[in-house]
């Protein structure tokens, strides 16, 4: 396949992608670069700003801040959400800081202006001694912010002009509503902060090239067909599939979840043929409607893992621009969502979802004080990923190093998702943008760089 090159027609992109498989190192480290991003990219993109888990009951509310901006995001009585930027009209002072409930409203700790819960201001103190131009009705309540609920979230786009929140995430939308995306609940919760910048961060997780070399415990022999299927072993086969099973359990802190292991386990001694091809297929349609009934018997909400599998929706990774992705397996999924601290410093939460009982109470989560990136809390599987992270973002310095040099078979995901980004910094208006989101917005693991038309 021919590399395509980058064609600029809108304003100059310092460090740009000029060839789709070569990424400069300033852009993970050069403040003008990441300024670019601040303006450019963060001001413009629909944000993932919280889980509806945290603000469950009508006007529950939690503050979501992205670089220096600062929104609160109230739940409605409609079970949707409203956005409101986080700052008083009076002289500025952010008005919450972290979550709550306002069925009282909002009251400024400074010299304590008031606020409904749809953000109306509704108290000056001492207002005669203001004049009347500064006390204009229209121009004292929080300024809205747009947001939109989907997915069991509610996300914010602090550009008033952008399209609605669907247009810009499919077809991550379509495929994850078919996973049934909104009957996922956390489960738990952690932060980490992650000494690089953000891109290198999530790029870490748009390819699988270093699953062999970065993860060697999830490369298990014995799960994939043999080249000669005379060898094959069907027990050998279920024995290594539940070993990976388990790994990925306890790797990811339940990304399979140890209901749908045991599921898995129960089915250890079921016939199957001695072809290869078949009995992988038994073994993953069996496995998947045992954890369908599993689930349904409690009264749990869940797709039917067969039927994405006819669609060819039953992909363990899903990928949302700029900063989210949903890695589904069986009942459940871990979460990701980045966000910049600074050039070379980034927050990266985890999220692990699962099915619960309709009509049963999750707790109401509390947003995590994040970690260390070597905590030895941290889960095995994102310890392993993070080990890298640093060393990278040091490497990115050497005299000697100009560029990374991607695989355009299969480091595609980091390619396109690179491009993109100087989409948004070189202003290209939505029309141009929509629709490169619409060829990054999904599995990114294995892609070959594509033409974004850009
Ligand atoms: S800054 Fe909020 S009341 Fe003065
Ligand atoms: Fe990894």
């Amino acid at each position: 396949m021919a590399i395509v090159d980058q064609k600029w027609s809108a304003l100059p992109v310092p460090f740009a992608m000029e060839r789709a498989d070569r990424v400069p190192k300033e852009r993970y480290f050069d403040p003008d670069f990441y300024r670019l991003e601040v303006d450019q990219l963060w001001s413009r993109t629909w944000q993932m700003a919280c889980r509806l888990e945290e603000i469950p009951r009508p006007n529950d509310f939690t503050e979501y801040q992205i670089l220096d901006q600062s929104v609160i995001v109230v739940r409605t009585e409609d079970g949707g959400a409203r956005a409101l930027q986080n700052v008083c009209r009076h002289r500025g002072v952010r008005v919450v800081e972290g979550g709550g409930n306002c069925d009282s409203g909002f009251t400024c700790p400074f010299h304590g202006w008031c606020y409904a819960a749809d953000g109306a201001n509704t108290f000056v103190s001492k207002a005669r001694t203001f004049a009347e131009h500064n006390l204009h009705p229209d121009d004292l309540d929080l300024t809205p912010v747009r947001c939109e609920v989907w997915g069991g979230c509610a996300w914010i786009n602090l550009d008033d002009g952008a399209p609605p929140l669907r247009q810009c995430i499919e077809p991550f939308a379509t495929t994850f509503d078919a996973w049934k995306m909104e009957s996922f609940r956390a489960e738990w919760w952690y932060s980490f902060r992650l000494p690089v910048n953000w891109k290198l961060a999530e790029e870490a997780f748009l390819e699988q090239y270093h699953v062999i070399e970065t993860h060697p415990q999830l490369v298990i022999p014995g799960r994939f067909p043999p080249r000669d299927p005379t060898t094959f072993d069907p027990r050998t086969f279920v024995e290594s599939e539940l070993h990976y099973l388990r790994t990925m359990s306890d790797g990811m802190a339940g990304m399979v979840h140890a209901d749908d292991v045991r599921v898995a386990e129960a089915l250890r001694h079921m016939q199957l043929p001695s072809d290869p091809t078949s009995a992988l297929a038994t073994w993953q349609h069996t496995l998947n409607d045992a954890v369908v009934r599993w689930h349904r018997d409690r009264g749990s909400v869940i797709p039917d893992l067969n039927e994405l599998e006819v669609a060819g929706l039953n992909e363990p990774m899903g990928y949302c621009f700029p900063h989210f992705y949903v890695l589904p397996m069986y009942s459940s999924a871990s979460s990701y969502r980045f966000r910049p601290l600074g050039p070379e410093e980034t927050l990266m939460d985890i999220w692990s979802l699962t099915r619960f009982p309709v009509g049963s109470t999750a707790e109401r989560p509390t947003p995590p004080e994040p970690w260390d990136y070597d905590d030895p809390r941290v889960p095995p599987i994102p310890i392993q990923d993070f080990s890298n992270l640093p060393r990278q973002q040091r490497g990115l310095h050497a005299r000697s190093f100009e560029y990374m040099r991607l695989s355009e078979g299969i480091e595609g995901g980091v390619a396109n998702f690179e491009r993109t980004v100087d989409g948004f910094l070189a202003g290209l208006p939505y029309e141009k943008l929509l629709p490169a989101l619409r060829q990054i917005n999904l599995n990114p693991l294995e892609r070959p760089v594509v033409d974004l038309d850009l």
